[in-house]
């Protein structure tokens, strides 16, 4: 397999871990409605659901493969033959087909949740990735849990599936347990001890139960994966999966990282905010990008600072992500520098002993309102209000 050495592929589960989300759930033409815009943004692989688990899920796999030709479509499956078999039928007018099968890694799964042993656990997994690629040429294999399994197990059980035929292994922090050291170190042991590693891509695959989805991720790339799953708007049971548009403009921001991506990321605000609507999930106004504070100054510091120079405070600018604009927010916190940049923008230049009288008159005002829009603006220069 020849790659980009520097190539991160993006791969989005907002159709299948994020729709996991109680009340998040979408018809099919709603799934399509995204897909088509996740393949404008420029995601590679585009995971469209577990067609075992609901007739609903597999006719939603089936007509997303006909509708998104670019990015390879995904069906995950427990390693199972009934869901491989499954995910085969769903997949067969995908143009470029992916399996997505995996097992419990951690001891905790392998006793706990399966009641077996790890030779049985790697047994299954081997037959399930042999099995699967019978039909289709790519196969990922998840190693659920695998932020809390035995490294040494883990690797040997990367090393027999990528013997099997897996071409990208997908290490996930299903629960969101690990420190980006702790999950970096992991990315690194089977980096340097699996044997055929190079023939398979590393997938990192981060839940954010502490918050710290993005930044493992992050220290996943850093120590050799190359595939990021996650989610828009980090949507996703519980706590959520890593953020796909915080991954990639942490890439984008960090060029000394020396990893891209093919994302167009001018795609990311419309994209978040179709997600939320159809999801029935809103985004927390300061969320990291897209949040709609996410460009918004409002302390006198700030604004005055922003307003010298934007990138005194402004590290990603707006339109790189799609944003309407950076907004500079009038508050009881502005300084009349805030105050003067929106007085110009109305039409009043000010000399400044005009604009000390009028900042006291805003202060009054400010004290009693939240924020102050164009209106309150104008009835305090003591013109009519807009139409
Ligand atoms: O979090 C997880 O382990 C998963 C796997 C099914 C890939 O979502
Ligand atoms: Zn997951």
């Amino acid at each position: 397999m020849l790659h980009d050495p520097n190539r991160v592929y993006v791969f989005d589960t907002t159709l299948r871990d994020g729709e996991q989300v109680p009340g998040c759930q979408l018809t099919t033409p709603e799934k399509i409605e995204i897909a088509k815009e996740l393949e404008t943004l420029g995601v590679d692989i585009i995971e469209a659901g577990f067609p075992i688990s609901s007739p609903g899920d597999f006719q939603s796999v089936v007509e997303l493969s006909k509708a998104v030709s670019e990015p390879i479509i995904c069906a995950l499956t427990r390693a199972n033959k009934g869901d491989i078999d499954s995910a085969v039928a769903a997949l067969k007018f995908a143009k470029r087909p992916r399996i997505h099968t995996g097992i419990g890694s951690s001891d905790m799964h392998i006793k706990h949740k399966f009641n077996s042993t790890r030779e049985d656990i790697l047994a299954r997994a081997v037959e399930a990735v042999k099995y699967a690629k019978q039909f289709v040429e790519d196969i990922e294999f998840y190693a659920e849990d695998a932020g809390r399994a035995d490294e040494r197990f883990l690797a040997q059980m990367v090393e027999a599936v990528i013997a099997a035929g897996a071409t990208v292994v997908n290490i996930p922090d299903t629960n969101g347990y690990c420190l980006p050291d702790q999950y970096g170190r992991k990315i690194k042991f089977l980096k340097e001890n699996v044997k055929n590693i190079d023939n398979a891509i590393i997938s990192v695959h981060c839940h954010n139960d502490l918050g710290l989805a993005t930044a493992n991720s992050i220290a996943g790339l850093q120590n050799g994966a190359r595939q990021i799953e996650g989610t828009i708007n980090g949507i996703g049971e519980r706590a959520g999966n890593t953020s796909i548009e915080e991954v990639v403009m942490i890439l984008k921001t960090h060029q000394t990282l020396g990893l891209h991506t093919n994302i167009n990321t001018k795609n990311f605000y419309e994209l978040s905010r179709m997600v939320s609507s159809q999801m029935r999930m809103p985004v927390q106004p300061n969320k990291a990008i897209v949040g709609s504070n996410a460009f918004a100054h409002s302390s006198g510091i700030h604004q005055d600072g922003f307003l010298k120079n934007r990138e005194n405070y402004e590290i990603i600018r707006p339109e790189d992500v799609g944003f309407p604009d950076a907004s500079i927010v009038l508050t009881a916190r502005s300084g009349r520098h805030a105050l003067k940049f929106h007085l110009e923008r109305l039409g009043f230049t000010l000399n400044k002993e005009e604009l000390g009288e009028a900042y006291l008159r805003f202060l009054t005002v400010a004290d009693s309102k939240l924020d102050i829009n164009d209106d309150d603006l104008l009835l305090l220069m003591g013109k009519q209000q807009l139409a």
